[in-house]
């Protein structure tokens, strides 16, 4: 059951989605739905050996948790309110509610809760891997952002800070491993926590144009974060003289684009203003005219995510605030939040609070008050590294696994308690750790491909050999084939026989298709001296050899991984 295919599926825009069905590894049932079909699997094990391996190393224990979740236990932590329509939902015959698990912290403190008591139990690090589901807006990109994809999700319970920083660099490192021996090059970045909670957090990224996240890091010192969050050092503004502001005349200039070739004044010298509806009140928001507000920040900023822009019907509503032309000077009834490129800045542009003008030459500090500076606007290329001063630089990835920091986000809540030595009791503490293990799969090919097919690592191919008998029918070809795949299967190595009767071309168009690191041809050569042509996928080179020369050429490769 490999169906290779000649043609890309029409919804397939990147190379890991197109390649992973054309060459038979997985199926599309719906809208983020996928088959693996048995190669898919293979690489599925390969990457969960090597996750069980790194896993068990670090002191982590397997288990195994139901998909189905009660709602109770996601009330018990408020995130039953909160998920939001992610959290695919339903009902038993008996109508009680359940979720199908798009994370598992509530199952795992509630089965930490019932079984550990003691300060001598702890610490306790679990993991499984399994299906998860997320009903997600926009499923795409084939396993990247499938709705059920498979994680591999652990969770470590310490008695303080301490021991589940220790659990945290443990995991910590242990991904990296993991990453490093699927094959892919990767960045460690701090991230935000999102809806999973906690403070401290660090994802996983697979540098890859097709990849979602963007990472700025810095050229000079180890500095990576994830552009939602990442900060970088504002320079100092230009130090003008003190010029009087004045009020000029703008008609009908409205947009930073329009002000600013209207004025002859570069965008990053205007003070955009944007106005927000924050639970209900105005809040205004000050970005230079280059920048747009980030809103992950912002909300870390608010304290809150119920926030927005200003709409049609805000801008009709709250009059005194006007569309085009609000500005920090004089603007009364909004708290001021500026970012911190905003701290200082002199001979800026700002709308007057007044229809059709603007006003020039404005200082922060003098001309108006801001309540509170922060980091509101992205980082980009060329900013100031916030460590070091470096140059920053941007790239796209995959996240293919984050780490984080959860303290008592749950075990608060969920009253996961034990008791210390002197009998306290104590919420434990916990972190929180993923890898998405269908995605990373994706992630490998887009890093390991050409234009004929994919080039999979070699601890994580689906086979190490792919037999390649020419003329299948010939009785000689054919036994030499069966002769070196049995001696694979003896030594454990896994082989993939092509015994089709197909022509040359298109067994040599599939095998580049698939992928698998090593071919053994079976052609003209054997017949003439008996010798196979060992190719190797990644390189392209071709070498005649006696089918025990290729044997020990295999067999260095698989002592190599
Ligand atoms: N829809 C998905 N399809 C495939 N893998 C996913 C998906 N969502 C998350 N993952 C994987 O599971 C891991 C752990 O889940 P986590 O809650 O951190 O995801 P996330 O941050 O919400 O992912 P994203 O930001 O990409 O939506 C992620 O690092 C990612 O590798
Ligand atoms: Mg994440
Ligand atoms: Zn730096």
């Amino acid at each position: 059951m490999i169906p290779t295919l000649k043609e890309s599926p029409a919804d397939a825009e990147i190379a890991s989605h197109r390649l992973l069905i054309r060459a038979g590894y997985i199926r599309r049932v719906a809208s983020g739905l996928y088959e693996f079909l048995p190669l898919g699997l293979k690489v599925i094990k390969k990457i969960e050996a090597i996750i069980r391996d790194e896993m068990d190393r670090a002191g982590a224990q397997e288990l195994l948790l139901p998909i189905l979740q009660p709602r109770e236990l996601w009330e018990e932590s408020g995130r039953w309110a909160k998920y939001g329509p992610e959290m695919m939902r339903l009902q038993d015959r008996a109508e009680r509610d359940f979720g199908l698990g798009p994370t598992h912290e509530e199952l795992i403190t509630d089965l930490v809760r019932s079984n550990v008591s003691s300060y001598r139990q702890l610490p306790v690090n679990l993991y499984q891997i399994g299906p998860k589901f997320r009903d997600e807006i926009r499923p795409r990109f084939g396993l990247l952002r499938g709705r059920e994809f498979l994680m591999k999700d652990g969770y470590s319970f310490d008695r303080d800070e301490e021991g589940m920083g220790e659990s945290y660099q443990r995991m910590y490192d242990a991904y990296g491993r993991i990453f490093t021996r699927s094959g892919c090059t990767w960045r460690a970045v701090e991230a935000d926590t999102g809806l999973i909670g906690g403070d401290v957090s660090h994802e996983f990224m697979v540098p890859a144009e097709v990849g979602e996240d963007f990472i700025a890091y810095c050229t000079d010192c180890p500095y990576a974060a994830n552009l939602e969050l990442a900060s970088f050092r504002r320079p100092t503004p230009p130090d003008d003289q003190d010029l009087i502001m004045e009020k000029v005349h703008t008609p009908g200039r409205r947009t930073i684009d329009e002000v600013s070739s209207f004025l002859g004044i570069e965008p990053r010298r205007l003070i955009k203003c944007l106005m927000y509806l924050v639970e209900g009140r105005a809040v205004a928001v000050l970005v230079p005219g280059d920048r747009e507000a980030n809103e992950i920040k912002l909300e870390r900023v608010l304290g809150t995510d119920e926030f927005r822009l200003f709409n049609e019907e805000d801008w009709k509503r709250l009059p005194e605030y006007l569309q085009g032309y609000v500005g920090p000077v004089g603007l009364d009834g909004a708290e001021m939040i500026a970012d911190w490129s905003v701290e200082g800045a002199r001979g800026m542009a700002a709308g007057a609070n007044d229809v059709d003008y603007h006003l020039i030459n404005v200082k922060e500090g003098r001309d108006f008050a801001v309540d509170r500076f922060a980091d509101v606007v992205n980082a980009r290329p060329g900013d100031l590294c916030p460590r070091c001063g470096g140059e920053l630089k941007v790239e796209a990835g995959i996240e293919v696994g984050q780490v984080f920091q959860l303290g008592t986000r749950y075990s608060l809540p969920m009253r996961c308690h034990y008791d210390d030595e002197n009998g306290v009791t104590r919420p434990m503490i916990m972190g929180t750790y993923g890898i998405g293990v269908s995605r990373l799969m994706a992630a490998v090919v887009e890093q390991s491909h050409d234009e004929k097919g994919i080039i999979w690592p070699l601890s994580v191919a689906p086979a190490l050999l792919h037999i390649l008998p020419l003329n299948y029918e010939r009785e000689e070809r054919r036994r030499a084939a069966q002769e070196l795949f049995q001696a694979c299967r003896e030594r454990g190595w896994e082989v993939l026989l092509d015994d089709r009767q197909e022509s040359a071309g298109v067994k040599f168009a599939d095998a580049d298709l698939i992928g698998i690191p090593f071919r053994a041809v079976i052609g003209k050569g054997y017949d003439k001296n008996g010798n196979l042509e060992l190719q190797v996928r990644a390189s392209g080179e071709r070498f005649n050899m006696s089918m025990e020369a290729c044997l020990d050429r295999l067999r260095s490769a698989m002592e190599s991984v």
